[in-house]
């Protein structure tokens, strides 16, 4: 295990410093010197950088990968002693969660309750990926007369995960975990806006006994660290969270060498209120999972659904919830913090407007706080109404803090409207019916759905992925062993 004292940055938040990429158990930086400046969002302030990654950093960490995957002492070591690295993992998460989640916090600009929600998140996928790696076994099938034949899983090799900046801890979590439990290695390109805590992960993965070149890091733009690593022959699978078109591209780069993917890309998520549900316990949840992390989540509930008899109610409840949430800085964990950077500030102003002039009624606004600092970038949440089913609005990703509402008549039309957008990530059905709890449940095209409760955050256990353009193969749970491995068959003829 090497140690610089650069590493110490991301121990001590606060210094402006400068993070290394983790390569082959070393701490480097990029090979051309070139950094990115690393930003608070709720001050725009500077405090940190990390190494904008080339082509050339790249290669160098994917052929450590796949020299640890070939050759190192990971290809022997069995699913029993990987679990154990990964429980030791999650045991330094959490022997470093404040700092962790302090870090989270003040690189995405998430309140720091949510910073500390996702270190929990983050400690449970190494823990529970660190009980389940040798548990994933094949079958034995009956075939032939004379002949014995059985399955097994094979990792795939190296596997490169690309990782938003929403939820980073997490989201690396749930990939690492499974993909090391299942015997792959990894190259891990961060968002370039939040990449401070997946390179402090790798380090702590070093401590837990990962051998040098299982879990590299290689911070830097998309557009090069990214499309480099999506494109190179050396990687064996690729998985990515973020959006939809940049899925595209990393698909087709993966293509080109005939790899295989897993695609996490967004949604536009259904709340679906029948006039029976118990609005005591939905109208909280509701407002909760479109304010949460700003709105800038995959599974944000960004469409609610009322039913007629009860939606003048429940708008004006809802009105009355917003017009009370204030963002402000992340450090003062308000209801939202600023939205990551200023493309994303813009982008949800935007839309924003864009809704107005198609004739969508803000029924409520929440604010900015008065001390919010001026290089910040927030934007206050926003309740829509009436808004039409089929308008940008109701059927593109704002991924921000914008909730669009309207109303339906019965439980045909609330299913067919549930399902009337490209996307089928997550769904919510509020209601007391028991019956109509299975036939909604049922007909919705979405990875998960929730009945009288909406969320996937904690659920570490819980299969999680999409329908349509919220995209394929899934995460999280058991499943996930699944993705991050190939099933192979052996037969034996008894000669
Ligand atoms: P993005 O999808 O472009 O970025 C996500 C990750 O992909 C980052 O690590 C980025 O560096 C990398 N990336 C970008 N271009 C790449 C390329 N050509 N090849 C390989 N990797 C590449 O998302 P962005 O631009 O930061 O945000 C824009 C929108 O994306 C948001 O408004 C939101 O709608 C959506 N989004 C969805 C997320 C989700 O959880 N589903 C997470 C982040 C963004
Ligand atoms: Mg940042």
């Amino acid at each position: 295990m090497l140690k610089t004292p650069d590493t110490t940055l991301l121990r001590t938040v606060g210094e402006e410093r400068a993070a290394l990429n983790v390569i082959g158990g070393r701490m480097v930086g990029a090979q051309s010197g070139a950094r990115i400046e690393v930003a608070c969002p709720s001050d725009g302030k500077v405090f940190a950088s990390v190494p904008q990654s080339g082509e050339v950093d790249v290669d160098a960490a994917v052929r450590s990968a796949r020299q640890a995957f070939e050759t190192g002492p990971w290809s022997r070591m069995t699913a029993a002693e990987r679990g154990r690295i990964l429980s030791r993992l999650s045991a330094l998460v959490e022997v470093h969660a404040d700092e962790l989640a302090a870090l989270e916090s003040r690189d995405t600009g998430k309140p720091a309750r949510q910073g500390v929600a996702d270190v929990t998140a983050a400690i449970r996928y190494y823990e529970y990926y660190g009980g389940a790696a040798d548990k994933a076994h094949g079958d034995q099938i009956p075939f032939l007369d004379g002949y014995t034949a059985f399955t097994s899983r094979e990792p795939h090799g190296v596997v490169a995960g690309i990782i938003p900046w929403n939820y980073p801890l997490q989201i690396l979590a749930r990939v690492a975990g499974a993909a090391l439990a299942m015997g792959n290695t990894l190259v891990i390109k961060p968002a370039e806006d939040a990449s401070l805590t997946s390179l402090r992960i790798a380090d702590l993965a070093l401590e837990a006994g990962c051998p040098a070149g299982v879990f590299n890091v290689v911070t830097g733009y998309g557009g090069e660290a990214g499309a480099a690593l999506s494109a190179h022959p050396g990687v064996d699978y690729v998985t990515f969270t973020g959006s939809t078109g940049t899925g595209t591209a990393i698909q087709q780069a993966a293509a080109l060498n005939n790899r295989g993917v897993t695609m996490e890309l967004g949604g536009k998520s259904p709340q679906i209120l029948f006039a029976d549900a118990d609005l005591d316990a939905a109208l909280p949840v509701v407002v909760n999972a479109i304010i949460q992390n700003g709105g800038q989540t995959c599974s944000a509930g960004s469409r609610l659904l009322v039913e007629k008899p009860i939606h003048d109610e429940v708008m004006a409840a809802l009105a009355r919830s917003f017009s009370a949430l204030v963002a402000e800085p992340h450090h003062a964990d308000g209801d939202l913090g600023p939205l990551i950077n200023a493309r994303q500030a813009e982008r949800v102003a935007a839309m924003i407007e864009a809704a107005e002039k198609d004739g969508a009624e803000i029924v409520a606004q929440g604010s900015v706080a008065d001390d919010a600092p001026e290089g910040g970038h927030y934007r206050a949440p926003v309740l829509f109404g009436g808004v039409d089913p089929l308008s940008q609005l109701a059927q593109e990703e704002v991924f921000g803090p914008v909730l669009a509402a309207f109303s339906f008549e019965g439980e045909e039309e609330a299913v067919r409207l549930a399902n009337g957008t490209q996307y089928g990530l997550v769904a919510g059905v509020w209601t007391r019916d028991g019956g109509r709890q299975h036939r909604v449940a049922r007909r919705i095209r979405a990875g998960q759905v929730y009945v009288n409760a909406y969320g996937a955050g904690g659920g570490v256990e819980l299969p999680f992925g999409g329908f349509g353009r919220s995209g394929h193969g899934r995460e999280k749970g058991f499943e996930a062993l699944y993705d991050m491995s190939a099933t192979k068959t052996t037969v034996f003829r008894h000669i």
